[in-house]
């Protein structure tokens, strides 16, 4: 088969090396991709976001199965264009996927369908999201309903930063139109947990569970980024945890949305907060994480495009199950942990352009998977906030880690910056 892998991070170079693995795959090729992916597979240069132009290449390059990774594509409806055009396609429509892109729709889904989540109130203009949060006990959560890049999310302690952030999204607008709403919502307290499960809309099949580290320091401290670190499969989602997230979430909420006409297929990513009170939903994706897919597929046993494939097909993930009864999608035996090297002032400003060294050594059970990086005139550059996820693998967690920080501190590049205490929470038990 002929795949095409949409997006250009960290997320999308983990795909295509785990992708190209399947025998299945004859030729990959990835839209924009980054200079690892394109150091081994075709990355034509069309922008992630032209349907005609990516439909159009899918049509003369025969490709047989589209993945994407990012979700901007999806809540733009890449995946209804594709099937209108006859083409298959991993991933949920424009509907489904407002599971992200509309964080007030998201609430009112869980709630109406009882997954367990933060108590909430839906606002539409300044005065009565200052309201609602003067009813509430500081902290609480201010999020921007639309797709803010990671960036709509406000812990707010007092009343101060309550009007403050409340001016930036409704009176400065700095989120545009996805800013028209909010969800204001209680603070919790916990640890947090990735649970990737893939599915049809039906049944589905649940990948390692993983931590991220969303703040740029050490100890979480800092400003939230789009995630500096991730390992998997992460202890604390033990067996019987993974069951409660099932029967509390995955399925009410695959329910749900088939019941509103609205089946999601793909990848549903749940965030949760592990709370005295139980597992509770943060938030859901409809795509992968980043950096977590980076410790995740390395971990997944079989042929990942098989898995992807069958969510494409009503029933397609009984029918893989049935084919594979004494198979595990994993197994708690292997660890990987995911350090970022990002570039020094990420989240905030940060220089571009920066020759990267050390990329050319191979490392033991170690991938460095590319995400800010440009190739210029044969060198690799830095390009983005996020550069490479160093990824590597070991029979415990500790190993894993060691041998990740080895090859974070060989690669050099002028402001690299990364965290020391990637896997902190695992480690202490
Ligand atoms: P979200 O995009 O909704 O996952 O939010 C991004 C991050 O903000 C989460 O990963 C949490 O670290 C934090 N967060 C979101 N909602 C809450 C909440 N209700 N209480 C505490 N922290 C939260
Ligand atoms: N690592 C967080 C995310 O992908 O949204």
């Amino acid at each position: 088969m002929k795949i095409l892998v949409i997006g250009s991070g960290g997320r999308e170079h983990a795909l295509c090396w785990k992708i190209a693995q399947s025998p299945l795959c004859e030729k990959l090729y990835c839209i924009p991709g980054n200079a690892g992916i394109s150091l081994k597979w075709d990355c034509p240069t069309i922008k992630a976001n032209n349907f005609e132009e990516i439909i159009s290449f899918a049509r003369s390059s025969k490709i047989d199965f589209t993945i994407v990774g990012p979700e901007n594509p999806l809540v733009d409806g890449i995946v209804d264009h594709f099937s209108d055009a006859g083409l298959k396609i991993f991933g949920p429509g424009a509907q489904p996927a407002l599971l992200e892109g509309d964080k007030a729709f998201a609430k009112e889904l869980m709630k109406s369908a009882g997954v367990p989540t933060a108590d909430f109130t839906v606002c539409h203009d300044y005065h009565s999201a200052l309201n609602a949060l003067f009813e509430m006990k500081l902290p609480a959560v201010i999020k921007v309903a639309g797709l803010a890049a990671g960036k709509g999310v406000f812990i707010v302690t007092n009343s101060q930063e309550v009007e403050t952030t409340l001016e930036d999204i409704f009176k400065k607008r700095k989120f545009g139109a996805e800013g028209n709403t909010v969800v204001v919502e209680e603070c919790l307290h916990g640890e947090e947990l990735s649970i990737f499960a893939l599915t049809d809309g039906d049944d589905y099949l649940i990948l390692p569970p993983s931590q991220d580290h969303k703040r740029i320091g050490e100890n979480d401290t800092g400003p939230n980024t789009g995630g500096m670190g991730a390992y998997a499969p992460a202890p604390i989602g033990t067996p019987e945890l993974i069951s409660e997230v099932e029967n509390k979430v995955i399925k009410p909420t695959l329910t749900s949305m088939r019941n509103r006409g609205m089946s999601y297929r793909g990848l549903l990513y749940v965030g949760l907060m592990l709370t005295r009170k139980g597992p509770q939903v943060l938030e859901y994706n409809c795509r992968f994480g980043d950096p977590e897919t980076q410790c995740v597929l390395p971990l997944v046993k079989g042929d990942l495009l098989e898995m992807m494939i069958a969510t494409t097909e009503e029933g397609g993930i009984s029918k893989w199950k049935a084919g594979h009864l004494k198979d595990k999608v994993y197994t708690s035996d292997v660890y990987a942990a995911c350090v970022i090297l990002a570039s020094k002032g990420y989240p905030g400003s940060y220089a571009k352009g920066i020759l990267i060294d050390g990329l050319q050594k191979e490392y033991e059970d170690t991938v460095v998977f590319h995400a800010g990086t440009k190739m210029v005139d044969g060198k690799i550059l830095t390009a983005g906030g996020r550069v490479l996820g160093v990824t590597s693998m070991g029979e415990s967690l500790e190993n894993a880690l060691a041998k990740a920080y080895l090859v974070a501190k060989d690669i050099k590049f002028k402001g690299k910056y990364y965290r020391r205490d990637i896997g902190h929470r695992a480690l202490k038990k």
